[in-house]
Formats: structure tokens, sequence, C-alpha cells
């Protein structure tokens, strides 16, 4: 449904395993789920009333702060290492795991001198995570398959995010500390959502838990 600007609203979402979560609760609010989840290259869909942009996560928000998309739907993780200009967001309570500090069993005494290295995709969280108990750490930025630094000595320790547990276990890593809950959010740009207000708000209402 094309709003009085001319053009259907926009939703960032992340490709992958949050995507086929929220899927049922966008049916809800008149989304073709079939369109969204085909196993296709396609990036941007029309599907029922609104147009997706499928992203990698950490992307979501800055298309919505640029205004590229009017809504955006991201895991807290992402919001929390970076900050955007975005309106409030509303926690959607999907995409539930944790923000943790993991590694070998023991990790935590490394007899290392200087600081600890710890491998992450969210050097931000982790240097805050260990300054507040005055611990210094060496961030070392990778991009995924973060566990397999403590088992290649590439770090101590990694902070990531931890779901099922799964992926630690397979790799003969625990946890130590959690750092946080982590869970999906609603990301909005302000002047978007004033232009697509009433085509955005059953989306609103179906994505709220
Ligand atoms: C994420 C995260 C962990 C894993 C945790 O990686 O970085 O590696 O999921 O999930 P689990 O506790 O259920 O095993 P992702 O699958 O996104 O892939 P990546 O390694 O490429 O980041």
């Amino acid at each position: 449904m094309a709003t009085p600007n001319g053009r259907v609203p926009v939703v960032a979402v992340p490709k992958g395993r949050l995507l086929k979560k929220i899927a049922g609760r966008l049916e809800l609010a008149g989304v073709d789920k079939d369109v969204l989840l085909r196993d296709d290259r396609s990036l941007s869909r029309d599907a029922g009333p609104f147009r997706f942009l499928l992203l990698k996560p950490d992307d979501v928000p800055t298309y919505v702060e640029y205004g590229a998309a009017d809504v955006g739907i991201v895991g807290r993780d992402v919001l929390m290492e970076r900050e955007y200009d975005l309106y409030s967001p509303v926690d959607l309570g999907v995409g539930r795991c944790e923000m943790a500090v993991a590694g070998r069993p023991g990790a935590l005494l490394s007899d290392r001198e200087g600081p600890l290295r710890v491998a992450t995709k969210f050097p931000n969280i982790a240097t805050q995570y260990f300054t507040r108990s005055n611990r210094q750490i060496e961030p070392i930025f990778v991009q995924g398959s973060v566990e397999l630094a403590p088992l290649t000595g590439l770090a101590d320790l990694i902070v990531d995010i931890v779901e099922t547990g799964e992926t630690l276990r397979q790799n003969g890593l625990v946890v130590h500390e959690k750092i946080c809950d982590i869970s999906a959010v609603l990301v909005a740009n302000r002047v978007g959502l004033k232009l697509h207000r009433d085509a955005i708000s059953p989306l609103l209402t179906h994505l709220r838990p």
C-alpha cells in the first residue's frame, strides 16, 4: 500500500535465523511469508504491504538511521556496539540469547603478562564490560567463527552471543561471565515512521510480544 509520499514503507530485516523467527508475526501483519523466506539471492522483496531489504544484521540500523528504510528489526547486540540516532526501540521478545565472556575452562586465570586478549565481533561491548570491573583487555576484532580464537592461541577469551550454547560445547569452551540478555528490537526512523504511520502500525501491533 503506497502512502501519501508515493512509496510503500520499507522494512530492513536481517537475513538468517532471526528472520525465520519473526516471519510468523510478520505474516499476521499481511506479509507474504513465502516471499520473505524464499531461498534466492534477491535482496529487496515486495511482500504484502511492505518492501523488505534483506541485510547483514550490522547494517540494519544504518539503513534506518539514514532513512533508506523506515523501520528495522535487529538484535540489541548490534545497537549496543555502536550509537545510532533512532526512534526508541520496541523489544520484540524474540531471538533471545545472551552476550557472554567465554573461553577454555580456567581461561580467566591465564598467566599472560599484560592485558587478556579477547576476540570478538563486539570490541566496544567487550572493552566497556571489562573496564567496568577495572580489567584491561586487548580486544581483537574478528568477523565470525569467534570460537576458534581461544583454540588457536589468537586470544585468551571471546565475547560473543550464546544462544543454545552448542557452538561453545562443540568447541570445548565454557561461559565464564554473562554480560547481558539480548533480544530483537524494532527500530524506526523518526521521519519514516511519521510518513508511514498508518501503514506501519499493524506491523507494530503484530510484532509486539
Ligand atoms: C553466532 C554466535 C555464535 C553462535 C552461538 O554465530 O557468534 O558463534 O551463533 O549460537 P549457539 O549458542 O546456538 O551455538 P553465527 O551462527 O551467527 O555465525 P558466525 O560465527 O558466522 O558469526
